[in-house]
């Protein structure tokens, strides 16, 4: 019998609970301040914008959170998603390390967003609100979210980055089919998108630009709450089900990993996959946590460990993470879903506590790791997500030239279908890569 490449779950093995790692933490966060006073942000702060059962679950000390049913029952169309093992891949590379891959991308959506804007219009619909207004950078999680409301019945604004809007239309129509109004962000609907329009009336918008129209959005209607597709707790919390998941597969697999890696745009494909492995981590064993970023936008890797603003327009709270500035405004890089100048406030106290690594990739080795993946793999990998197999590739490569053996996992969070744009530039020769924008960066 040949050896197995993949790793199923059945129904009844799909996670019923979300993982809340703050309970555990050896150290508490600090809290988010808001932005008028300046004081520690209570539940009712965050009222306009979120409805009671999210802020509940953003300052939880529960460590485990039942899913509830309906969200099971959409959970059910996709989940769970499969772990391969790439022996195709660790051939090519001649490598003695195994490598898995955790594939997000067979979700309606195609990434692992879904997990979250489920829960998240749920929630929105039975706190009696009509449409959800949100940012989205690459289209992956306007589309995850246009998916949920659309299956809770619930209307949805997505502004959508400028420069990805371009790229990737067809990211809208999807978009529009699932029921959603996309607008290019800045737009001319908000005081913040026209305040930048104003200013840079060619700028390529960024997620803090977005974040700022979407959050403008709701706070200005009282049946509209927003939604954030990472960075928050509770949206970390829900992608728990990734790395329950596959510490099941693995255990199938026989085999433990010894680095887990992600790519990180706000944290929560990496966070999902990492963050029960942090629990082992803390309880003194576990594997090494490596979070990928690009060069282009190196909030983990030369970011500040400081409080600053979610958005460009300064209209969500303050929160304590490693941030390039929240006027930085990222060069166009094709992985338009790690454009985000902060991080998760959580996986920014793990890096800060050393219980997780980080490392920057610019995009053309990561556009070559792709490449080599979809050809000897098969996937046509997302922009963001060549990140993690970059790293993957070099950590494979280290264990030939160490030869020694090496168990990597790694989540490929998404498929490219909707990013062949960005790939017959990198097959034309068109593609370039950015010096790291040190001037602007220490300028915002
Ligand atoms: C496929 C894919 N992977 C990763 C990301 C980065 O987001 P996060 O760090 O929240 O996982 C995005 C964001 O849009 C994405 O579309």
């Amino acid at each position: 019998m040949s050896e197995p490449s993949k790793f199923l779950l059945t129904d009844s093995q799909i996670p019923t609970v979300w993982v809340n790692v703050l309970p555990s933490l050896p150290e508490p966060l600090d809290p988010p301040l808001n932005p008028q006073t300046r004081a520690p942000l209570t539940p009712q702060d965050l009222l306009p914008l979120f409805p009671m059962e999210l802020i509940e679950q953003e300052f939880s000390p529960q460590p485990l959170i039942d899913i509830p049913g309906e969200v099971m029952d959409v959970y059910r169309l996709w989940r769970a998603t499969p772990l391969y093992r790439a022996r195709r891949l660790e051939k090519a590379l001649d490598t003695p390390a195994h490598i898995y891959y955790k594939y997000e991308g067979t979700s309606p959506a195609g990434s692992h967003k879904p997990n979250t804007a489920v829960p998240q219009a749920y929630y929105n619909k039975r706190a009696g609100i009509r449409r959800l207004a949100t940012e989205t950078g690459a289209g992956q999680w306007g589309s995850a979210l246009s998916l949920a409301c659309q299956f809770f019945g619930l209307e949805c604004t997505v502004y959508m980055v400028r420069v990805s809007y371009d790229q990737k239309p067809y990211r809208r129509v999807m978009m529009n089919t699932w029921g959603a109004e996309v607008w290019p962000s800045p737009s001319d609907h908000t005081n913040a998108g026209r305040g930048v329009l104003a200013s840079t009336p060619d700028s390529p918008g960024s997620l803090g630009i977005a974040i700022s129209e979407a959050v403008e959005d709701a706070a200005t209607h009282a049946d509209t709450n927003y939604a954030l597709g990472s960075v928050l707790n509770h949206v970390m919390l829900h992608q728990t089900v990734i790395g329950q998941e596959a510490k099941l597969q693995m255990r199938q697999a026989g085999e433990e990993p010894d680095v887990v890696i992600g790519c990180f745009g706000g944290g929560s494909n990496f966070g999902g996959l990492a963050l029960p492995y942090v629990l082992d981590r803390l309880a003194g064993h576990g594997p090494r946590l490596l979070a990928v970023e690009p060069a282009a936008c190196p909030s983990l890797t030369k970011g500040t460990f400081a409080y600053d603003y979610g958005d460009t327009a300064k209209l969500t709270p303050l929160i304590k993470m490693y941030t390039l500035g929240h006027d930085f405004v990222p060069p166009g890089i094709h992985a338009g879903g790690l454009r985000y100048h902060g991080a998760s406030p959580l996986l920014s106290h793990l890096l800060h506590l050393g219980h997780i690594e980080a490392k920057a990739y610019s995009q053309l080795p990561c556009f070559q790791a792709a490449l080599q993946f979809a050809r000897t793999e098969g996937i046509l990998p997302a922009p963001e997500s060549s990140h993690a197999i970059c790293a993957a590739v070099d950590e494979a490569i280290a264990a030939r030239e160490e030869g020694r053996p090496k168990v990597i996992l790694f989540c490929l969070s998404g498929h490219g279908h909707f990013d062949l744009g960005s790939y017959e530039s990198y097959l034309g020769g068109k593609l370039q890569d950015y010096a790291y924008p040190g001037r602007e960066i220490h300028a915002a």
